[in-house]
């Protein structure tokens, strides 16, 4: 992804007010000094989303989502990095700085967008004029709306249709090929790909076409499917065929089915089932699982009842295991031998299909399951087994309920970890998240953590505290942080605390400091910058009582050197004085 300066983000969100972003799209009720709503992210009665405009982070008790005006925009408008940056910058009268716009949109890529969609008007055109084409998608039952909304074509058999109609010139024939349009022979002639199939346009976020995938009409011709090569423009892996259309028709996407094939997603949206997508002819990676994810909570994966739709299933649950936030599901279909969603739907409509989505295994159970396929739960060999096989899983799922409730399910299963452990031949307890300190009230924070609570409550404070920090060394939890926090300061004076969350978003201190941040603190800014102030020089003594104890304790053991005794001297000053 083209990256855009941080400072350049920092004064976009310093610009920008979140409760005014948010505002515009979700009914906010003022309550003290945050704003309230029923979340947009989950289902819920209660007003559990609070929006901060001191921390200008938006969060939701419910469900765990947060974030700042940004990815609010990206989540609820569901934008790409890029084009929120863009949305917020035009509101804000801001110019997107020139380098990362002219690596975003060049005019080279957006000729070969141009050159891609010239090639889908095509094949629709030429659709129009062929009975055979036209026949074969009657026989198949696809209705003319459907045609239409998936700017289905047929490209014309022959080896220069296309090349003939639009690779008028030199650039123009480069640029088709570099979209992926044509092959190549070994003495470098140049033909049309796709020839007499039937060609599904591949769009991208935006809907513009980047690819193409062309089904053969008849039968013993070649590959049924042929794909696009990857692209400049088009990554299988990172696009799901469809998912331009379920944006268009669904104002909030609830749940998502990924299936198999072009024709399933086709025929789902003709029968009402309007929120299929497909990957194409590749396993779920997981960056198809992040593109999800960030569409829906609920993610439902359709295969075929084979052993190779089971072991594409075991892949996306693969691919999904970490990115189970709290909040999100996902769940398995496996569908009767012989039958994939486009003959179901066909026969038992959309409300047989939903019926099925409602009978899938979810995540839970197909993991399970499949791990203890060939075990014998009954003995206390399998059970150990079953963990090992579980514990390298579980760990990948990110800290949280989903996360807690699977390993509970594990130590229920085998045993191992429960009331007990004497009774499991590997006594090693489950793997258990760390522990979040209980927060202020019960036990007295922590210097440290007073001073990261006020450095993430305003961060500007930060900059009173400018780098070397006098605390670096000192050997105390939270210590590496703060520092850490100090330095981003330092080097984006306008970070905002939402901006600063952002930063750790994909660290385990994240929920930490999550929690910090959320939490209410006594006073005004002057009172936090005298606390912080004094907290760093209390960590500062600290500091040197630690680093005089080290040379006391070295004279016990060796005796100092020279350098050292000097040093000691100098300290005991500094701590006298
Ligand atoms: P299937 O063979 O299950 O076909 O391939 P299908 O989707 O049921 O297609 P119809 O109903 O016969 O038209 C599933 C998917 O695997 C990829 C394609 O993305 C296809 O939609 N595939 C399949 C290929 O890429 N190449 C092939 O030769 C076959
Ligand atoms: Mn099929």
């Amino acid at each position: 992804m083209a990256r855009i300066p941080d400072a350049f983000i920092d004064e976009l969100l310093a610009r920008t007010d979140i409760v005014e972003v948010v505002g515009l799209r979700v009914p906010l009720k003022k309550q003290g000094k945050e704003y309230s709503a029923r979340c947009p992210f989950h289902d819920e009665r209660s007003a559990s989303f609070t929006v901060s405009p001191t921390k200008q982070f938006y969060h939701c008790f419910g469900c765990g989502a947060h974030g700042t005006a940004l990815s609010f925009l990206m989540n609820y408008d569901r934008l790409e990095f890029l084009d929120a940056v863009e949305e917020l910058a035009k509101r804000n009268g801001m110019e997107v700085p020139r380098e990362t716009r002219q690596r975003n949109q060049s005019d080279d890529s957006r000729e070969l967008y141009t050159a891609l969609e010239a090639s889908a008007k095509f094949f629709q055109r030429e659709l129009e004029g062929s009975d055979k084409a036209k026949g074969y998608l009657d026989g198949r039952g696809v209705d003319a709306a459907t045609r239409t909304l998936f700017g289905i074509g047929y490209a014309p058999d022959g080896f220069s249709a296309l090349k003939d109609a639009l690779g008028k010139d030199e650039r123009r024939m480069k640029l088709l090929e570099r979209g992926g349009m044509f092959s190549r022979n070994e003495r470098g002639h140049v033909y049309d790909k796709f020839r007499d199939r039937i060609m599904f346009p591949i769009a991208d976020r935006r809907g513009r076409t980047i690819a193409f995938g062309g089904r053969v009409l008849g039968k013993d011709d070649g590959p049924k499917y042929l794909n696009s090569p990857e692209t400049t423009l088009f990554h299988k892996g990172r696009e799901l065929y469809g998912l331009w259309q379920v944006r268009q028709s669904n104002q909030k996407i609830d749940k998502l089915v990924v299936v198999e094939g072009y024709m399933d997603v086709v025929s789902l949206f003709q029968f009402g089932v309007t929120y299929a997508v497909a990957t194409l002819g590749t396993a779920t990676t997981p960056d198809h699982a992040e593109l999800l994810f960030r569409n829906a909570a609920d993610v439902y994966f359709c295969f075929d009842g084979d052993a190779a739709g089971q072991r594409a299933g075991w892949r996306a649950l693969e691919s999904v295991l970490p990115r189970m936030k709290d909040g999100r599901q996902a769940f398995f279909l496996f569908l009767p031998q012989g039958e994939d969603p486009d003959t179901i739907v066909r026969k038992e409509g959309a409300d047989g299909f939903s019926a099925r989505l409602g009978q899938a295994t979810p995540l839970s159970q197909f993991f399970f399951d499949e791990l203890s396929k060939d075990i014998n739960l009954g003995t206390l060999d399998g059970k150990a087994r079953l963990a090992e096989r579980a514990r390298p899983l579980l760990a990948q799922i990110p800290e949280g309920a989903f996360g807690d409730l699977m390993r509970a399910r594990l130590g229920e299963i085998t045993g191992i970890g429960q009331a007990s452990p004497s009774a499991a031949p590997t006594p090693a307890p489950v793997a258990r998240p760390m522990r979040r300190a209980p927060s202020a009230g019960a036990q007295r924070m922590s210097l440290v953590r007073s001073a990261i609570l006020r450095v993430l409550h305003a961060p500007a404070l930060a900059l009173d505290l400018p780098p070397p920090h006098p605390f670096a060394d000192l050997r105390q939890p939270g210590i590496e942080l703060l520092c850490e926090l100090l330095d981003i300061v330092q080097g984006r004076p306008d970070i905002t605390t939402g901006a600063l969350l952002e930063h750790f978003a994909e660290r385990e201190e994240v929920a930490a400091l999550q929690k910090l941040a959320l939490q209410d603190i006594p006073g005004d800014l002057e009172t936090w910058r005298q606390e912080l102030h004094d907290a760093s020089l209390q960590l500062e003594k600290q500091t040197l009582a630690q680093r005089i104890d080290e040379l006391l304790a070295k004279q016990r053991a060796q005796g100092l050197d020279e350098t050292d005794k000097y040093e000691l001297r100098e300290l005991l000053k500094l701590r006298a004085g």
